[in-house]
Formats: structure tokens, sequence, C-alpha cells
């Protein structure tokens, strides 16, 4: 009988926690969609107790996604587990996951707390969480470098308050896949009520071992798998999704998992994530790299050709990656337009539709051939929609490699068109002091990055840029087959989703 696992997610709260990778509501619900879409079992939509904005993320999460559990962390503090409760409460399947540190080194320095009071407080949480919420996880943060009879005694005081999950993290990345195996397995020898809880593993990456840390852990008792989409997390990363998941699957026969993730989401998740994020996945990276089922020496190719197997383990299919290419022109009609998009597992509101519609007819008129791809970058952006302050109508520039660059931008600001003209290092610099002076403010541009949707001169360009103000960055991204244009509207939306958030979050904290 193969082994039922599950796969919890967390790339809203420890992927979200890694630097760079900061997101807004929009973008934690449309992310929260896709991993409901992949079945994903498990959801940590936050740390609600961090700020109002995560607070409301977590909420948000926790009343729209059915059929997957939802969770929010929690430091083992009454008022951090309030918070967890009270986001978490309306969705189908809340789930409260509380934390303490149990390594030597994090209770002397980080709790300063005394090994018999951490486990007295654990367990007072996990009992205190179980009077809201029937699901409990209990992480024994840094459980990797902790005394091991010290976890099986903490093990056993927070199952027996009620945890129905144990959590064994790697949080530093310390660990080696035969010492994690020799973990859990101890855990399951010296833990007597082992069996009223199921184990889970979290592992990050600071090694490189995440995945096979993960994967030893599964193959000595763990059953609950923690992972982020593209790996992204604190530091090095967190343990990547669709490893564990294509490893498991492609190692049937060795791993013998049974698991209910699809695994045709998984491209997809990879690129939101990338997208929403501005965090790029390196070509080589497994399973969802640029270059992962590319074959590009003539011996690879000769062979794949006359039987894929010799150099292909899994197919790019499996995850969703496939050539299926929109036939529609720009004479094609909505209907085919929206049974397009049904396919490929979007449901648009009529309004959102309507403009994806003329969106997808004015790109036709620019691009010979509309792609999936295309058509997924224009929908992506569409659902993580948020108000407009400026709102870009048009823009001229003039450069070349003998003159200086000049930009004039005009934008729509509060139903008023106001434009400015500057001067820059080059078409894109211009675009965007000019942006600088229209909304009366300096930002930090700290990271900028083009990529091409689809291949071909006439693909459309997107840009993902970063910006910094007042110790905060904000990610935006702009979608255009003239690559000046898709930089400017990168630009203004990072800085429309800077006043968005300001004007929600910026006078409230929880004081966390
Ligand atoms: O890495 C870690 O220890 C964590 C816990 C809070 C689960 O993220
Ligand atoms: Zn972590």
């Amino acid at each position: 009988m193969p082994t039922e696992i599950k796969i919890f997610d967390t790339t809203l709260r420890d992927g979200e926690q890694s630097p760079g990778c900061s997101m807004n509501l929009q973008e934690k619900l449309e992310i929260a969609r896709q991993l409901e879409r992949m079945r994903v079992d498990v959801i940590e939509a936050g740390f609600a107790v961090a700020s109002p904005g995560d607070f409301a993320a977590v909420k948000a999460v926790a009343e729209t996604v059915k059929n997957s559990v939802v969770a929010s962390l929690s430091r083992a503090l009454p008022k951090d587990i309030d918070h967890s409760w009270e986001a978490v409460k309306h969705a189908v399947s809340p789930r409260i996951h509380t934390f303490i540190a149990s390594s030597p080194i994090h209770m002397q320095y980080k709790l300063r707390m005394e090994p018999e009071k951490v486990l007295e407080q654990a367990v007072e949480m996990v009992a205190y969480a179980k009077k809201y919420c029937s699901d409990v996880e209990f992480s024994a943060e840094d459980a990797s470098r902790s005394e091991p009879e010290f976890l099986y005694r903490l093990f056993e005081g927070v199952i027996r308050a009620g945890a129905t999950v144990v959590n064994v993290p790697d949080t530093v990345g310390y660990s080696t896949p035969w010492e994690i195996s020799e973990l859990i397995a101890e855990i399951r020898n010296h833990v007597p009520n082992i069996d009223k809880a199921e184990i889970a593993i979290h592992c990050h990456n600071d090694l490189g071992m995440a995945v096979a840390n993960t994967l030893a852990a599964y193959r000595a008792g763990a059953t609950q798998l923690e992972c982020t989409i593209n790996g992204i997390g604190e530091r090095a990363g967190n343990a990547a999704l669709e490893e564990i998941v294509m490893a498991l699957e492609t190692r049937r026969d060795f791993f013998d998992a049974a698991h209910s993730l699809d695994t045709t989401q998984i491209y997809r998740s990879s690129r939101l994530v990338s997208s929403l994020t501005g965090v790029q996945v390196q070509p080589n990276k497994a399973v969802v790299g640029a270059n992962a089922f590319a074959h590009e020496a003539g011996i690879h190719q000769h062979g794949v050709l006359a039987n894929k197997s010799t150099y292909e383990i899994m197919t790019p299919a499996s995850i969703g990656l496939t050539s299926n290419r929109m036939v529609l022109g720009k004479h094609s009609g909505r209907h085919a337009f929206e049974d397009r998009l049904n396919a490929m597992g979007y449901h648009l509101d009529k309004m959102k539709l309507d403009e994806a519609f003329e969106q997808f007819k004015e790109l036709a008129d620019k691009k010979k051939l509309v792609e999936d791809e295309d058509i997924e970058a224009l929908v992506q952006q569409k659902a993580v929609d948020i108000p407009e302050s400026f709102q870009l109508q048009r823009f001229v520039v003039n450069s070349g490699n003998s003159i200086t660059a000049t930009a004039a931008v005009r934008v729509t600001q509060n139903g008023r068109d106001i434009e400015a003209v500057s001067t820059g290092d080059g078409p894109v610099d211009a675009g965007l002091n000019a942006v600088d002076k229209l909304v009366g403010m300096d930002f930090d541009l700290e990271d900028y990055v083009l990529r091409s949707v689809t291949k071909g001169k006439d693909a459309q360009g997107e840009v993902s840029v970063k910006i910094h103000k007042d110790g905060r960055r904000y990610s935006g991204r702009g979608l255009s087959t003239d690559v000046v244009e898709a930089s400017i509207q990168a630009y203004l939306n990072a800085i429309n989703k800077m006043l968005y958030e300001r004007r929600d979050y910026e006078e409230e904290t929880f004081d966390a």
C-alpha cells in the first residue's frame, strides 16, 4: 500500500518572509487560489499577528479557499494564537500552527528561557489553541539542533495537549539526509503517543539539501511535507514543492507515496509566484527552470528524437508545460476566447473578462501568434489588479546612441491628466525619471528584470521591478510588446501598490 502524504505549502508565510518576496492581499489570494487548484493539502496563509496586512490576507485566504486546510502561524503566545484563530475561523478547514524554539542555542540566546519553561509554555499554548480549533500543529523550531531527549518530551507533552501534527523544522538548513532520517525514526521510537499525531518535516536549504532532507524524512516516517513554490523562503529558501512532488512522482517505484497534488498545475504555479514576487527562477532549476526540458547537446537531441526516455525522466506535460498555442487571432470572437481561458483553468467575472478580451484584441493586432503564455501573463495581471492611483495614458520617447534620451509621460491621476518630461541615460531611465516627476517622489530602483513571455521578435516583454521607499520594498510588473512601455507600467504598478498599501495599513501595527 502506498503511504499517504500531505503537501503543506508555506509560500505565503515562510516564502513571503524572504527578502524581496512580499506580496499584497490580492497577490496572496491569487496564489492561494492557484494552490487550491493544484490541490495542495494545507496552505499556510501567513503569520496573522505580524501586521494588519498579514491578518487581512490570512482572513481573506481562509474565507476564499474551500478545499485545502488554511493555517496561520503563531508564536506560543496567547495574543498570537488569538489573532490566528480570528483570521482562520471562517475557513472550511482551519488550523492553528504554533511554534517555540527547542534547541539549546535558541532557548538560551533567543528566548532566554530554561528548557522546562519552554516545555511548559508549549504544552499550555497547544491546549490554549485547542480550545479554539481541533486542528493544531506544533513546531519545535530548530528541532534538528535540539537535544533529542528534550524533543521527545516536548512532542509527547504537546500531543497530550491535543497537537494533531508535530513538525520537525531544520530551521537553519544544517542537517543531512542521514541525520534527519535517524531523527524521525528516533522520534517514532521514543515518543510514546506519536501514533496520535502526524509527523511533519520542514527543511531550509542553506546547504542545498532541503529537498533531499525532506525526502529522507518521508522515508523515515514523516507524512506531512512542508515546502514552497520555487523553493522561495528565508535565506537560501525552503524545500521546493515541485522538486519534492516530482521526485515522489517520477520515482514512485522507490518512494511509493500517494499524494493528491495535480502535478499539471506545477508550471503555472511556478510562473505565478515568480511573476508576482518578481523573483526569477534560475534557468537550470530542477523541474521548472527554463532549461529543465531543453536538450541542447546534439547527442541528447538525437536520443530524445529516437525515444524520449533516453534522456527525459518526466514529461513536460506532467508539470503542465504544453506546447498548445492559442489558435485565435484578431478576428476571433469572445466565446472562443472565453472557451480557451476556461480550458486553461481561468474563470473570470464578466468585467474582468471584458477587459481581458479587449487586451487580447490589442495584442492580437500587434502579434501574429497569441500563445497560451501570453494569455496567462495577461490574465494573471488582471487577477491581481489594484486601484491605479496613476494610470499610464501615453508616452513618447526620443532616444539613440548619439543623443540624450528624453521621455514625455502622461498619466491620469484622480481623473486629471498630468504630464512630465525628463531626460535619462537611455529611454527606460528617461521614462522612469518622468514618472518620478509626476509622482513627486524619488524611488530607489533595486531590481529590474526584463524577460520575453514567448519566443519571437514580436514577443511581449514582461518587466519586473522592485522599488524601495522608506525602508519598504514594492514589486511591480508590466507587460507589453514595447519594452519601454512595459518598464513604465511596471514602475507605475509598484508605485500604485505602495500607495494602496500605505492607505490601508500605514497607521496600524499590532506590535507583534
Ligand atoms: O523554519 C522554521 O523553523 C519555521 C517554523 C516557524 C515552522 O519556519
Ligand atoms: Zn521555516
